[in-house]
Parts: structure tokens; sequence; C-alpha cells
């Protein structure tokens, strides 16, 4: 069913308001429903996510839920079928539509809250008591604060009684946003752009809502079996011989060990698809070395892309290759590559929404895999991280880069470590689709490897210092991340 929303006259808190709002919602399983709003007048941004869309336009029957609209003000309420229960009710708050700002309420039936992402916190149930967490893909170390991380995930379950029965809800937006958790119990969604697009999950065990919510996703890869073993990575080996010296050290000891990394100190000066010819100099070999023990290989590969010349004055041909494709992402002008600096120094950023950008990093892993075979790939900086705020030109003084409301993320500024959030990818401006350079740069490698690997990838939890702290933070991470369907 649809429905047109008319705002109510209320002071703006932050100009820009949305006067007319179109509800579309759809009974689209037994088990899911979805409703979106949308501006009616003017397309906002959406997110190009392949599952989106997939809909028949048939209502399912037999559903094991109820919806009600209440009117003046607008309400939306998700009853479940058998009991009556309410599980989702937005009738608690008013719905805020502005250009830069939207925000729904839901009480909840219990407060067994789990999920949300990426955060590290040491129980995996959700303090209720005034929590707000921001969700904006962010380059920086976990601290034990409330920090946005490395990914964002933007689904949680509820659990409603002891019977087992809960919910899940997900929002399907990239913009940089806020949850907020109340005593009520209530949550709250804050985003500043794109749309409010809900998707409400019924299951009779938690397993049974992470499961719906997975079918609609897209399942977890497979992984292979030798993925499931013991991994040893470190940064600063300083070459292929004390790589070697610490494996000959774990084989003698007969330490259940799978697979050896390589971080970017294999490179030359840092440059992504190349090796250090001096102190890495037999790393082509490097993978029949370890086969030879049934072990793996992996190596690291960083997004940004050096844009100058090899240290013998030789071009850079991965970046030259890339120049000549036009593949990065652009400044808000739409034309000139945005340059930035990460490890190699002055960097220009892939646009892996853009398939040519797809086409060109397949073709340089593959021919970097004709010199140094791997087993694996390890991507690296993709949030994406920019170690100068915002571009080597800094940011215009724009909505974008500085709009009305900044959701609670770290340093409170959108381009903080990373590019100008009105610089230019194919799926639209940073602004929208900042959250989505890593999910993009997965589907672009994933496309670069080989036969038995899966739909997607799995996810690293984030520079670790192997203190106490870190392994709290890891038991609740792994539970999260098997709610959003990243089991390994
Ligand atoms: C190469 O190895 C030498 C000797 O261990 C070390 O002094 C040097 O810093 C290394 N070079 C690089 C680029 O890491
Ligand atoms: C970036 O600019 C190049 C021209 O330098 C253009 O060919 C390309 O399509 C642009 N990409 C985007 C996403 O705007």
């Amino acid at each position: 069913f649809q429905a047109t929303l008319t705002r109510l006259s209320s002071p703006s808190l932050f100009g820009n308001d949305i006067n007319t709002v179109l509800l579309t919602a759809e009974y689209q399983t037994q088990n899911r429903f979805r409703f979106k709003l949308t501006d009616p007048k003017t397309q906002r941004f959406e997110v190009p996510h392949e599952h989106v869309g997939t809909f028949s336009g048939l209502a399912a029957s037999n559903l094991k839920y109820k919806v009600d609209v209440q009117q003046n003000p607008f309400g939306i309420k998700v009853t479940r079928a058998s009991n009556g229960k309410v599980l989702f009710d937005s009738t608690i708050g008013p719905l805020l539509y502005a250009e830069q700002f939207l925000q729904l309420s839901i009480k909840l039936p219990s407060s067994n809250i789990y999920g949300v992402g990426e955060h590290v916190h040491k129980q995996y149930r959700h303090d209720v008591q005034w929590k707000t967490w921001p969700m904006y893909s962010r380059d920086t170390a976990p601290s034990g604060n409330m920090d946005n991380l490395y990914g964002v995930q933007t689904f949680f379950l509820c659990l409603e009684d002891n019977t087992g029965a809960s919910l899940g809800v997900f929002l399907m937006n990239s913009n940089a946003m806020e949850f907020a958790l109340q005593p009520a119990p209530a949550v709250t969604y804050r985003t500043i752009g794109g749309i409010l697009d809900f998707y409400v999950f019924l299951g009779d065990t938690p397993e049974q809502v992470v499961q719906e919510y997975v079918k609609f996703i897209g399942l977890p890869a497979l992984p292979s079996y030798w993925t499931l073993g013991f991994h040893l990575s470190r940064y600063d080996y300083g070459s292929l011989d004390e790589v070697k010296a610490v494996v000959e050290r774990n084989r003698a000891i007969e330490l259940p060990y799978d697979v050896q990394y390589t971080d970017i100190d294999y490179m030359e000066a840092r440059k992504d698809f190349t090796y250090d010819k001096v102190n890495f100099t037999d790393l082509p070999s490097f993978q029949t070395y370890m086969h030879d023990y049934g072990q793996k290989y992996i190596i690291i590969l960083d997004a940004a892309i050096s844009i100058e010349a090899l240290a013998d004055g030789s071009p850079y041909q991965a970046y030259e290759r890339g120049q000549s494709k036009k593949v990065w992402v652009n400044e808000s002008d739409g034309v000139t590559p945005l340059v930035g600096e990460v490890w190699p120094g002055r960097t220009v950023f892939p646009d892996f929404t853009n398939p040519d950008c797809t086409t060109w990093w397949v073709e340089e892993c593959r021919i970097f895999y004709e010199q140094v075979p791997y087993d694996g790939i390890w991507i690296d900086m993709n949030e994406v991280a920019n170690f100068v705020q915002g571009s080597s030109k800094g940011c215009e003084q724009n909505d974008l880069n500085y709009p009305p409301f900044t959701p609670h993320i770290v340093d409170r500024l959108l381009y903080s470590k990373t590019v100008c959030m009105d610089a230019v990818q194919k799926w639209g401006r940073q602004y929208d689709v900042h959250s989505l350079f890593g999910y993009s740069m997965t589907l672009s490698t994933q496309q670069s490897t080989f036969a038995g690997s899966g739909k997607y990838a799995g996810h690293w939890l984030g520079d670790n210092a192997a203190t106490w702290d870190h392994i709290k933070w890891a038991i609740p991470g792994m539970l999260e991340f098997g709610l959003f369907g990243i089991p390994y």
C-alpha cells in the first residue's frame, strides 16, 4: 500500500524540510515487512544494493505480522499476529524528514537489543541508558570509546521474551548516522541523507531472524577450509628472510599454523602491485615455499594508489594504466582526480563503484599474480582512509562538507581522515556513498579471486594490540558479525 504524508506545522530543526513524503509498504514475505519513505517530487540517493527491488510486487500470504498506520501524527506499528504483541512502534516519536536530517524512533517489546556496528563494547547486549552510537566508516584503531569504526552495519535484533521469539530491523541507508537507545525501550535512527528504507524480520528464534536477514542481504560465502585455520600476520617483518625465520621457528615447534601474511612492508615504497626487490627478493617463490608444507600465503592490498614514479624513475604501471582508464574518485567538478596522502605518499583513490575500475583492478591483481603468486588478498584502508583532511587542497565550504547536523562521529567532521564529501563516484557523491567504499572494493576484489571463492569476503575487526581489552571486544564483535551475515 502507499500513503502520502504531509508535514505538520512545527519549527524547522535543520532547514530544508520536505513537506510531502510518500510511504510505500510491502508485505514481502510471511516474515519480512518493508516500508520506505521517499520524496515523491525529487529523487534522493538510494543504496544501489543488489538485493533491493527484487520483490515481485505480490503481497505474501499467511503473514506472521499485522501492520497499522496511525494518522495525525503519522506512526507505523508492526504486530506479531500470533499473540498481538506490538514489535515495532514508531508512534513513540515524530518522523522528521528534511534534506539533510531524517529521523525515526521505534519502541521495542524488550531491552534485549543486539547488533548495529561497527563499534567495540565488552557486553553483547546493548545498554539502553541513553547511549548514542555513531555509524560511519572510519579508519581508527579501537580504543574503547563510543567511536564509529571501519564498517557500517545498520541491523539489530531484539529478543522479545523468554520463548525466543525475536524481531530484526534493518535500515537500508549508507549516509553518516547515529543510533540512539533509550530505556522505553526504544531506539532512534538519525541519518543525514538518503531515504528511510526499513525492513522488519520476524522469527520464532534469534537464529530464524538472522536467517531471514541473510536471505535478504545475501548468504555468506562458504569459506575455503584452509581459511578456518590459524593465521599469522604482522606489520614490519622488514625482510622475507625474517618472515621465513618466523615460519621456520613455528614449524619447528609444530604450532598449528596454516597461513602467513605479508603487510605493506613487502611492497616497494608501499605501492600496491609491487614488491621490494632487495629485502623481499625471493617473494615470487614464497607461495611454493608455503605450499610445500601445506600452508598458504596472503598479501595485503591497500585502496589508495600512489601517483609517484618508482624509485628508479620508471613509471608506476598500475597507476599509469588506471590513469589512462580514468578510474579514480574525482573532485567535486566530476573530472579532476582527487589527490590525498596515504602510506605511499601522494595518492589517488580507485572508484570501485565504476565498472571500468573493477576491470582495471582485476587486471592488476592478475598481472601481479604472474610475478608473485598468492592464495588470498587482505584488503585494507578502504574506509576510505586518507591521511590529509579531505584532499591535498582541503575541502570547499558547502552543505555536503559541513552539513547543518553532524552525527557524533570521531572528530565530528565528515571528511576527517577521508576524502571530501562532494567528491564524485559513479554511485554518487561521497556524502552518500562514503560508507560503501569497502563494500564496493570487496565486490571488485572478489571478481579478481579464483575458483572456490564465494560471493563476498570476511571481515577484520581491526588493529589488535594483543591486550585483554582486545579479547573482550573481540567476543561481542564476532557475535555481532554473525548477526550481520559475516560469520568469517
Ligand atoms: C631492508 O633490510 C635492512 C636490513 O635488515 C634494513 O636495514 C632496511 O631498513 C630494510 N629496508 C626496508 C625498505 O625495509
Ligand atoms: C572522473 O573524471 C574522469 C575524467 O578525468 C572521467 O572520465 C570519469 O568518468 C570521472 N568519474 C566520475 C565517477 O565522475
